[in-house]
């Protein structure tokens, strides 16, 4: 177990990122120059400044997040019982209220209790999925934050149905656990109706700024995961990202990196690489995070933006027998953000045989961890060679420390980009409309003209443009 109180275990497990490939010293103009960073000075300093006083001012909660000792509490003692009623936790929720819960499942987990994340409803899947429960042995957290998202909600009508039918009206109420909003929603008034147990996701904390909440947390706890060490972890990041210092700042420099390759480099795709399959959630956790919180139609000062980098996941060493070949020679609208673990906690000897077969002979005596990680520093020497600039995240081991780290790195990078956009990174009206358009045609009372939207629109199509 590592001793966290050490300032030099925790140096020694840090997440370090390395720009030397994404800079114009090594990579030439494709590159962020030196000079770009310094000419931003004034706006660095300004959105510092402004995030500190948002912190302060309990609007940017996320940052407080690692510091949260009460709901902390309430989290372990819950998952303590569950671990004594239940074998499963099916976690059903969507976008921010399943994505962080994935890549805690599938980075750190110790095995110990299975948690299930059910984050579509695609009828196959989550039917296969419910088909497959032992229910007197599973527990179900619904996880959502507004308390009315229709996926989760779909799901969960299905679910407390399947429960009522087989367990009972009285026992079937504590085989689910409720986390929402402490006042507002749909599924707060069902937990004062019915008595289901409940946590609170904080107001001021949005869906992909929530994992390190009861979100991710109580899931995380059930799994095994040591929440003090993956808050530590967070926290160590959050101290240093506090250095006024650019160049010494990982998430402000991360942020600001990403923003001057989109809108100086017409790098407006960032692709993240984990060479590591425990990694794959980690990515498309962050492409949420990415595209919603950047993704925007408009400035603070409401005038138009319509500004965001795309992001792209890609896992190493699979993609690069599939995207790399893109990455290397295709468009130059890309940075890749690659995740290296430098020790991946287990490896396996490749073995020595056909001495005389050299396509065989020269990996026996490797293992497959140091040859994963020399496929990493290959294709980041090989994008770089080609003018493609690469930034290169040092992960020492995979742990609820470096994953604490991982989380809290790009929230941070991820508002600062924010600030530089000039724009909201917490809110996210453009997929509301498509909610709405839903809403309409499922029947909901005061969705009517959306229905209508719909009808329309399908009236309108012509048959000679579908073949
Ligand atoms: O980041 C966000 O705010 C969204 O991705 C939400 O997490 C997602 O839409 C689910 O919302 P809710 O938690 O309200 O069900």
């Amino acid at each position: 177990m590592l001793d966290l109180r050490k300032r030099s275990v925790r140096e020694a497990m840090s997440v370090r990122v390395d720009i030397n490939g994404a800079v114009a010293e090594t990579i030439g103009s494709a590159g962020v120059a030196a000079a770009e960073v310094e000419a931003l000075q004034p706006q660095l300093i300004a959105v510092a400044d402004d995030l500190r006083a948002q912190r302060q001012a309990g609007q940017a909660a996320f940052y407080e997040l690692p510091y949260e000792r009460e709901s902390l509490a309430a989290t372990k003692a819950l998952a303590e019982t569950l671990r004594e009623e239940s074998e499963t936790l099916v976690v059903l929720g969507i976008g921010g209220s399943a994505l962080g819960t994935k890549t805690l499942i599938e980075s750190v987990a110790d095995g110990s209790r299975a948690v299930r994340v059910a984050d579509n409803i695609d009828p196959w899947s989550f039917g296969a999925l419910l088909d497959g429960l032992d229910l007197q042995r599973t527990t179900f957290n619904v996880i959502s934050k507004s308390g009315e998202t229709a996926e989760t909600m779909s799901q969960f009508l299905i679910v407390r149905e399947l429960l009522l039918r087989q367990l009972g009206g009285v026992d079937y109420v504590s085989k689910v656990i409720l986390t929402t909003d402490a006042g507002k929603g749909a599924l707060r008034q069902v937990v004062h109706d019915e008595g289901f147990r409940s946590l609170v996701i904080p107001a001021a904390v949005g869906g992909r700024f929530s994992v390190l909440t009861p979100v991710g947390l109580l899931p995380a706890a059930f799994a095994g995961i040591r929440l003090d060490d993956l808050l530590a972890g967070a926290a160590w990041m959050d101290e240093r990202c506090q250095e006024p210092e650019i160049w010494k700042n990982p998430g402000h420099l991360l942020g600001t990196l990403l923003y001057l390759a989109d809108t100086k480099h017409r790098q407006n795709i960032a692709t993240l690489m984990p060479y590591s399959d425990r990694l794959h959630w980690f990515a498309a956790w962050f492409a949420q995070l990415w595209a919603e919180s950047l993704g925007k139609a408009q400035h603070l000062d409401g005038t138009a933006a319509n500004v965001g980098q795309t992001p792209l996941t890609a896992v190493g060493a699979t993609d690069q027998h599939s995207l790399l070949q893109l990455f290397a020679e295709g468009p130059k609208d890309k940075i890749t953000i690659m995740l290296r673990v430098e020790d991946h906690g287990r490896e396996l000897p490749v073995a020595s045989a056909y001495k005389d077969i050299e396509p065989l002979a020269y990996l026996g005596g490797t293992g497959l961890g140091k040859l994963l990680n020399m496929e990493q520093r290959g294709t980041e020497v090989a994008l770089v060679k080609q003018g493609r600039p690469v930034i290169t995240l040092s992960v020492p081991q995979i742990n609820a420390f470096t994953i604490g780290q991982l989380f809290y790195l790009f929230e941070v990078a991820t508002v600062f980009a924010g600030g530089l956009y000039r724009i909201d990174p917490f809110n996210q009206p453009g997929v509301e409309e498509s909610k709405r358009l839903t809403y309409g045609q499922v029947g909901r009372a005061g969705f009517d003209a959306k229905s209508e939207e719909v009808r329309a629109y399908l009236a309108n199509k012509k048959d000679h443009l579908i073949v």
